[in-house]
């Protein structure tokens, strides 16, 4: 692989995703404080801007940001990346975002991507959706893709690389503005069968894929997926599309749909792990730990099953009292999307499960659950070092990063409990103990294997897992998607003095 790191001068990527590397708040002096965002698409692509210098365009979202896009005109540093590196910050109306982001692409979209609409019930698509889309989405959009047009103008050699759901009509804005960019869209979340896409009306699902189909690779993190997408392309677009080749030919171009399975930074995340801030708290987690720990470590997002997992260690408490009292489920759940109803429902929901739980097996020295609303990292990596069992079960997940940084910097042989619908169960659900995410019975009984797994079983499974993501890491999954844009491009990514 490149060095990267030697390339200084260029900036060979220009990334844009709706939530960047860092927010600015206001500390306790009145100064801006920078801090790192959470979710797994910025924890992936920041691994990417350790070895690549790139100019990262995300939407200005906390009160500070807007400061520093003001201030800074446009570029700041970011603390911890090369110096090439920079952020820029696409600042829009207070109204415009709530649409595009509040009501368009969460709910709407990340709940038709994670099959998550009772559909029944809901959506409703109404005056309030239909203008959310025109005057929030395409208005969002439009602002995003002046930011890269902007860009192209001083650096037209870049590549441009578009994230996520918030981003898919921005690519048509741009190719219509700079016909000769290299556009690539990495879809981190699933990509559903195109039935479901009907849940949106003609005009609205057909932007998305053909705003997708103006770039030269549509990326997705596993083949089904990948698949999925080029049957919506024949499906609601009656587009031609060859499953062989991965490709589909559209207005006499050819787009090539990919799959390249994300990872994490393994030596920086095991070197963060052994760090003093991991250190620091892990005197008081030890103390306090039973002879058995299970953990979990999520946004409070709808699409990770947070309710199902937390019945089947209640199912499991049930059928297994000898564990009473020597047993812990620490869950740290980061509180996510509280200006969209759903979610701060689903908190509640989650709040009164638990306390039923504990009320009905804990007792005034033991309490089953701990449960923490909070996003401390160096918390979270002190769990993933003990606990014995890691519950990723989500309902339907892109990849899920948890599952790999956990199992990688795990210390105990702890074992992984996965969720057949996450993208990383194609490449570790062998080694983990796989479950059907709405078999709450499975999920209790997997509980039950998992605590008592012989160590040595328990060994194999987590080496196993641990040589998978050290030998697939960030640095892999860029190399193979910097391979396919050279390829199909014809040129260097890399300005030529920097290879
Ligand atoms: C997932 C999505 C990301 C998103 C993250 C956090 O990982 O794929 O695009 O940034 O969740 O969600 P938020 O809405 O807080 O940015």
């Amino acid at each position: 692989m490149r060095d990267y790191s030697m390339c200084m001068d260029g900036r060979p990527l220009i990334l844009m995703s709706n939530r960047g590397p860092v927010g600015f708040v206001a500390d306790e002096d009145g100064g801006l404080r920078a801090q790192r965002s959470g979710g797994g698409l910025v924890t992936a692509l920041t691994g990417l801007i350790d070895i690549v210098p790139a100019v990262w365009i995300s939407a200005a979202i906390e009160n500070g940001d807007f400061q520093v896009a003001h201030e800074a005109d446009g570029d700041f540093p970011i603390e911890g990346a090369g110096v090439s590196t920079r952020g820029r910050f696409v600042v829009m109306d207070a109204e415009v975002y709530d649409r595009y982001y509040n009501v368009v692409s969460n709910p709407m979209l990340w709940f038709i991507q994670h099959y998550l609409w009772d559909l029944s019930n809901v959506p409703d698509i109404r005056e309030q959706e239909l203008a959310a889309w025109d005057d929030g989405y395409l208005v969002a959009n439009e602002l995003f893709a002046d930011a890269v047009v902007e860009e192209l103008g001083t650096n037209p050699d870049a590549v441009v690389m578009l994230h996520d759901y918030h981003l898919y009509t921005a690519p048509a804005s741009i190719r219509a503005r700079a016909p000769e960019a290299f556009l690539h869209f990495f879809v981190h979340i699933p990509w559903p069968q195109p039935d479901y896409w009907r849940v949106l009306p003609p005009h609205v699902r057909n932007a998305i894929v053909q705003g997708l189909l103006a770039c030269d690779i549509v990326a997705f993190h596993t083949p089904r997926y990948a698949r999925n997408f080029l049957l919506s392309c024949e499906d609601l677009l009656g587009l031609e599309v060859d499953y062989g080749a991965l490709t589909v030919t559209v207005d006499g171009r050819t787009v090539a749909v990919r799959h390249y399975p994300i990872s994490i930074d393994a030596d920086g995340f095991t070197a963060m792990a052994a760090g003093p801030e991991v250190r620091a708290e892990e005197s008081t987690f030890l103390r306090r730990r039973r002879r058995h720990l299970v953990v979990r470590v999520d946004r409070t997002d709808l699409s990770k099953n947070i309710l199902r997992g937390f019945t089947a260690f209640d199912v499991f408490l049930d059928r297994h009292p000898e564990f009473r009292e020597d047993i812990t489920f620490f869950a740290m759940l980061q509180p996510s999307r509280l200006d969209v109803p759903e979610y701060v429902e689903y908190v509640e929901r989650i709040t009164a499960l638990v306390s039923m739980i504990n009320t009905k097996h804990g007792n005034t020295d033991w309490m089953p659950i701990e449960l923490r609303f909070e996003s401390n990292l160096p918390l979270a990596i002190t769990a993933y070092k003990h606990f014995d069992v890691m519950i990723v079960n989500s309902i339907f997940d892109g990849m899920n990063l948890v599952a790999k940084e956990s199992m990688l910097v795990n210390e105990r042989d702890g074992v992984l409990i996965l969720s057949e619908n996450v993208g990383a169960y194609e490449e570790i659900g062998a080694y983990a103990l796989g479950v059907n995410p709405f078999d709450v019975e499975a999920q209790a009984e997997a509980l039950h294997q998992a605590l008592t797994m012989p160590y040595a079983e328990r060994r194999a499974r987590g080496d196993a897992i641990r040589q998978v993501i050290n030998e697939n890491d960030i640095a892999k999954w860029l190399q193979a998607q910097v391979m396919d844009i050279e390829e199909l491009r014809g040129r260097a990514v890399l300005p030529p003095d920097a290879a």
